[in-house]
């Protein structure tokens, strides 16, 4: 979903937090309805959706075991919020986090409003869902359901979960689960006929405890036009 840009520098993602100033990443901004950098403070709070739908599901059953700790969107543990991504998470640390999942490439704070203005500007299509550590103010987890609308299957929604990552210092407390199981949860909530994710071998494991199979005879085929 990021657009491709320069190389990266070592870490594979630039943090810069200056506005891109060129005259099409501006005039972008401006027709998302934004009106510059003082509105950009006022709406840092905006939500990409209503995060008061994570709170509603049926959290009664999940997929996975907490080992014993009741977590769900409400209560996701000790220090933490779910809740919808921001407009202002960039600070937040949100696309860093992402540079331990995938190449990020140069993707400054402009940018990353932009393309959240033009994610939000589809509504009932992109959920990314946080955990925001509320001490440190560090987004330490995220993913994201895609919601496709279809023609077949009598004009269905189809789920796709992208981009599932949790900071490497707090893996292995659960945190992975949770947002899987949300995001799975939310899917079917809202409709949804399948959902599906791609993934490394190595964590076909880690998906089946949410239900996910391997789909034999079906295939992930693929052409790239660049890194
Ligand atoms: C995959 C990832 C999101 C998991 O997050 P996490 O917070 O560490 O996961 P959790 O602590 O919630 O869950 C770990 C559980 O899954 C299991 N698990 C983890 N990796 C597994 C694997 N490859 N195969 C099978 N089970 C696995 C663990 O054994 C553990 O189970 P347990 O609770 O019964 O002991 C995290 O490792 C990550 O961000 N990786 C880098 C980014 C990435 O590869 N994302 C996926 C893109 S498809």
């Amino acid at each position: 979903m990021t657009p491709a840009r320069a190389p990266a520098a070592e870490t594979g993602l630039s943090t810069s937090t200056e506005a891109d100033k060129s005259p099409a990443t501006t005039k972008n901004h401006l027709a998302n309805g934004s009106s510059g950098c003082c509105a950009d403070s006022v709406d840092n709070d905006v939500e990409l959706f209503d995060s008061k739908i994570l709170f509603d599901l049926d959290f009664s059953n999940p997929a996975s075991d907490y080992r014993g700790m009741d977590l769900c969107p409400k209560t996701p543990g000790k220090g933490l919020r779910m809740r919808a991504l921001r407009r202002g998470d960039f600070q937040r640390g949100y696309v860093g986090l992402l540079g331990q999942l995938a190449h990020v490439g140069e993707v400054t704070e402009r940018m990353y409003k932009d393309r959240f203005d033009g994610m939000r500007n589809c509504p009932n299509t992109y959920y990314t869902i946080v955990l925001e550590d509320e001490v440190h103010h560090k987004i330490v987890g995220a993913a994201t359901l895609v919601v496709e609308q279809k023609f077949i299957h009598s004009a269905a929604l189809r789920g796709r979960i992208e981009d599932v990552v949790v900071l490497e210092d707090r893996r292995g407390q659960d945190l992975g689960k949770l947002l899987m199981d949300t995001a799975t949860l939310l899917s079917k909530t809202l409709g949804c006929y399948k959902v599906s994710l791609e993934c490394k071998d190595k964590l076909v494991g880690f998906y089946r405890q949410f239900g996910y199979q391997v789909d034999l005879g079906n295939n992930y085929m693929i052409q790239r036009f660049r890194n």
